[in-house]
């Protein structure tokens, strides 16, 4: 059991996390960043994922060694995460029917220890930007829903399919929408301390 004094560390740790991330995610817009490299690859996924959590997480940008589950689901065995990351990467994504069974079969491979749907929606922009020149408006989703889609996609992507094409947008390339995206995204995730553009 963690005692009070843990709980107030891990808080602090918590706030500290979203600002540095939430930092580094504007900073990839910025700079262009986020525009190189080769969309769909993993090196991509795995450049996004070093730079948010560089200066957190020292296993940022570095493909887990330990097998992990989230409820009911075990994802891809560490044992086998170069050849599943391999097979990810190999997948078509023409299509946005393809780009999304793309990133659902990456959240199955579930690359590292911690981070993955915050790297992976940006991994996901990286795709269907260059591909059809749209990306997804994280803030038009409900965390909710989403989360419930993510939950069935191994199953089925029909859920998570119809919830971000009705979000996505030709906005790509505004920064107050990718702003709005980030803190949207984070907060699936339990991060809504502060805004980006309070961070600005
Ligand atoms: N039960 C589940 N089955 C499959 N995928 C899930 C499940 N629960 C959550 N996810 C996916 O995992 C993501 C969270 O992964 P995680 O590594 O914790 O990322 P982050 O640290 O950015 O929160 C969610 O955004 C969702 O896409
Ligand atoms: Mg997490």
């Amino acid at each position: 059991m963690p005692n009070i004094l843990t709980a107030i560390d891990s808080g602090k740790f918590a706030h500290k996390e979203e600002r540095i991330s939430k930092c580094k995610a504007l900073e990839l817009f910025d700079t262009g960043e986020i525009d190189k490299g080769e969309p769909g690859s993993f090196s991509s996924l795995a450049h996004i994922h070093e730079k948010l959590f560089e200066d957190i997480y020292d296993f940022a940008g570095k493909m887990r060694t330990e097998d992990i589950s989230k409820g009911d689901f075990r994802f891809a065995s560490a044992l086998y995460l170069e050849e599943s990351v391999s097979e990810v990467e190999a997948l078509s994504q023409s299509t946005f029917d393809e780009i999304i069974k793309k990133y659902v079969e990456m959240n199955i491979v579930h690359p590292f220890r911690e981070g993955n749907g915050r790297s992976m929606r940006l991994w996901l922009d990286q795709i269907l930007k260059a591909e059809l020149g749209l990306v997804v408006d994280c803030d038009r989703v409900s965390k909710d829903d989403y989360l419930h889609a993510m939950e069935h996609s191994p199953i089925s992507e029909v859920e998570i399919s119809c919830l971000l094409k009705e979000s996505l947008t030709g906005k790509i390339d505004d920064r107050d929408v990718y702003m709005d995206g980030i803190d949207a995204s984070f907060a699936f995730e339990g991060y809504n301390t502060f805004k980006t553009k309070e961070l600005d």
